[in-house]
């Protein structure tokens, strides 16, 4: 059963729930069905011309991990990791214990589980084609206020895992860990959350930790826009795929806390509230930078988060698939929480390079945000069943 733009229901013991189905919007985003217990059994197509896990509604949990790949991995290692990791992730995602699982149960219920795969130019180097790493993801830019540590930094594969539920997606990824033993090692595993599915109606824009609306400015996915925003059309192997920027931006909470609404307000130039412009309108529009107030003086800030971050060419746009981090209080009480940000775009040099170095320059946010960890890879495009992710490159 096809659930609006791409979700299917799991494994047949489900399909009497599949009865008792219905649609309440269609788009891939917005698939949603009226009984709870049908919800777990929703599933995103693995296979495509596109990765799932970008396009696709950014779901509850996810996990982003990175492996290096062992000393002296060749291609054809390469090929044997991706296969393998590609037949996992295309039954895990469908609601199906990978190769030797026997317990059927904990990945029947997928809840919407993507697993994208992303390339480090590590990855370009074992398979001898160093040449074909994008040069941006192998040397993307230092910025002045970038606080990098390695322990968050770097990788040769990325696994984004996600999922509506933390139970398939924990185990998900400890299988695909599992299976990538041999050939790899784990660099650094992040976890991240939104806020949980259906809290809130369909298509409103999720919240941060630090109270604020989120992706507002994000292309729909459904749009044409998305497409060419998103999606490389380069001729080559990374046709019909991306580029990601990941970065680990920590939060000072106990400061934006303290701070007054106004001031919040004023940072990015977006109200608390719903996230509509401070110079009045819906969430949607954009903030009048001409507007004054009575006695003349600007409303929105020229370093208000907004305007610094706008594009201003439209190569410059970027999707933001965020979530937040909270690894819990450190033992003097202090939070350790943020931002995972997973921009995803067509080419890096156009868009995240330029609005990060502006950024760094001059962003009311900067006060309260510190980037901790950098990591870049090209995403390849989708496989059709019986290939495997990457296998235009790699051959
Ligand atoms: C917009 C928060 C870091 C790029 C926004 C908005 C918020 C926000 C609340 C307004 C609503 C929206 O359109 O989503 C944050 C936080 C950050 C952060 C909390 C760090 C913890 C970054 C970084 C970049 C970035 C690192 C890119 C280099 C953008 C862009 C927009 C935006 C492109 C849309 C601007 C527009 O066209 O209106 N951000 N952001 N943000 N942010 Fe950030």
């Amino acid at each position: 059963l096809l659930l609006g733009g791409g979700a299917t229901l799991a494994g047949g013991s489900l399909a009497g729930a599949a009865a008792t189905l219905a649609l309440s919007e269609p788009g891939p985003d917005t698939a949603s069905v009226v009984t709870a217990e049908a919800k777990g059994a929703q599933v995103v197509p693995f296979y495509g011309n596109h990765q799932a896990g970008i396009a696709t509604g950014a779901q509850a949990h996810a996990r982003f991990l990175a492996l290096d790949l062992k000393p002296g991995a060749d291609r054809s290692h390469v090929q044997r990791l991706l296969r393998l990791l590609t037949d996992d992730a295309a039954k895990l995602t469908a609601g199906r214990a990978p190769l030797a699982g026997n317990d059927p149960e904990i990945p029947a219920l997928p809840s919407r589980l993507t697993v994208t795969f992303g390339f480090g130019p590590g990855l370009f180097d074992a398979i001898g084609r160093g040449d074909h790493c994008p040069d941006v993801i192998r040397n993307l830019p230092a910025f002045a206020t970038d606080r990098l540590e390695d322990r968050w930094s770097g990788g040769d594969v990325l696994l984004q895992v996600c999922s509506d539920d933390a139970v398939p997606l924990s185990y998900a990824l400890r299988r695909l860990v599992r299976d990538s033993r041999d050939l790899a090692s784990v660099r650094w595993c992040q976890t991240g959350f939104n806020p949980a599915r259906d809290s809130e109606p369909a298509g409103t824009t999720p919240r941060n930790l630090m109270g604020q609306r989120d992706g507002t400015a994000n292309p729909a996915s459904d749009t044409e826009d998305f497409g060419a925003t998103v999606w490389s059309d380069e001729p080559g192997w990374l046709r019909g795929g991306s580029m990601l920027v990941f970065r680990r931006i920590r939060m000072d909470v106990d400061t934006w806390d303290d701070l007054g609404r106004p001031a919040k307000e004023m940072a990015t130039a977006r109200k608390l509230s719903d996230g509509s412009p401070v110079t009045g309108g819906a969430e949607k529009d954009d903030p009048d930078t001409a507007a004054v107030d009575g006695q003349g003086f600007p409303v929105v800030a020229a370093e208000a988060h907004v305007v610094r971050a706008t594009a201003r060419t439209p190569t410059e746009r970027m999707l933001r698939r965020g979530f937040s981090y909270d690894d819990g209080p450190d033992p003097d009480g202090k939070p350790d929480c943020g931002l995972l940000f997973a921009a995803y775009q067509k080419d890096a040099v156009a868009s995240f390079v330029p609005v990060q170095k502006r950024l760094a320059e001059s962003d009311a946010m900067n006060t309260w945000t510190t980037h901790v960890g950098s990591a870049a890879f090209a995403v390849p495009p989708g496989c059709t069943e019986g290939e495997y992710i990457g296998e235009a490159l790699v051959g």
